[in-house]
């Protein structure tokens, strides 16, 4: 917000972010710096955190090889039949994975969700698509990434330049997202008709 005379000025940056940000599994392989990459993970270190416990660690994954090891951990786009993957030429260029140090602390996912929307919409805000990982195969990440048994494997974020524009549409019969002819991804979201309440359920 800024104050400008007497007039207050919304920035809408972020709500921008909000609405331009769609899961991407299709990206340029152009690279992302690593001042980038190290930028969102400095956005999800200062994320809220229950009791201020911080139980997150990341690693970037960004050397050629050894994407190309943990693409094979992920199952991509559930939804999409027959069962669908990113080209070679579509691959993320890399990945943050998010590792939790203490998974009794009993709100350790609620910190993962904050911390992972700092960093799409920090990404977004570089128009770096991302994609939110939980199929993926924890077992081969920790050998791949050689992650002690004392850290919790939670998710993958996959970042790259986008190379597809999926668009968001009414949820009418199904949450099924769904590609058209065009290979255009669609998204259905809930009307807002349908999930608000004021003042009363
Ligand atoms: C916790 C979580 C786990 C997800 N896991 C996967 C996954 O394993 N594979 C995948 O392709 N997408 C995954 N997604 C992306 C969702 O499919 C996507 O967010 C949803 O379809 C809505 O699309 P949008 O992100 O474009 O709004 C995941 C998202 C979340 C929040």
């Amino acid at each position: 917000m800024m104050n400008v005379g007497s007039k207050i000025v919304i920035d809408m940056d972020v709500y921008d972010a909000i609405i331009a940000r769609r899961s991407i599994r299709q990206f340029q392989q152009k690279p992302i710096t690593e001042e980038l990459l190290k930028k969102f993970v400095d956005a999800a270190r200062i994320a809220p955190s229950a009791a201020n416990l911080q139980p997150l660690e990341y690693v970037i994954v960004n050397g050629k090889e050894v994407c190309a090891e943990i693409f094979k951990t992920i199952g991509w786009a559930g939804y999409i039949k027959p069962t669908w993957a990113p080209s070679e030429e579509e691959r993320s260029v890399a990945y943050i994975v998010i590792l939790v140090n203490d998974i009794t602390n009993k709100w350790h996912q609620r910190d993962v969700g904050l911390a992972s929307e700092n960093i799409v919409l920090m990404a977004e805000s570089e128009d770096i698509g991302t994609c939110i990982l939980c199929n993926v195969d924890r077992d081969k990440i920790r050998d791949i990434l050689g992650v002690p048994e004392s850290s919790h494997i939670d998710s993958v974020i996959a970042l790259g330049y986008k190379a597809e524009h999926p668009v968001m549409v009414d949820l009418k019969d199904s949450v099924k997202y769904w590609r058209d002819e065009n290979e255009v991804l669609h998204v259905p979201k809930r009307k807002l008709e349908n999930i608000i309440h004021i003042n009363k359920f």
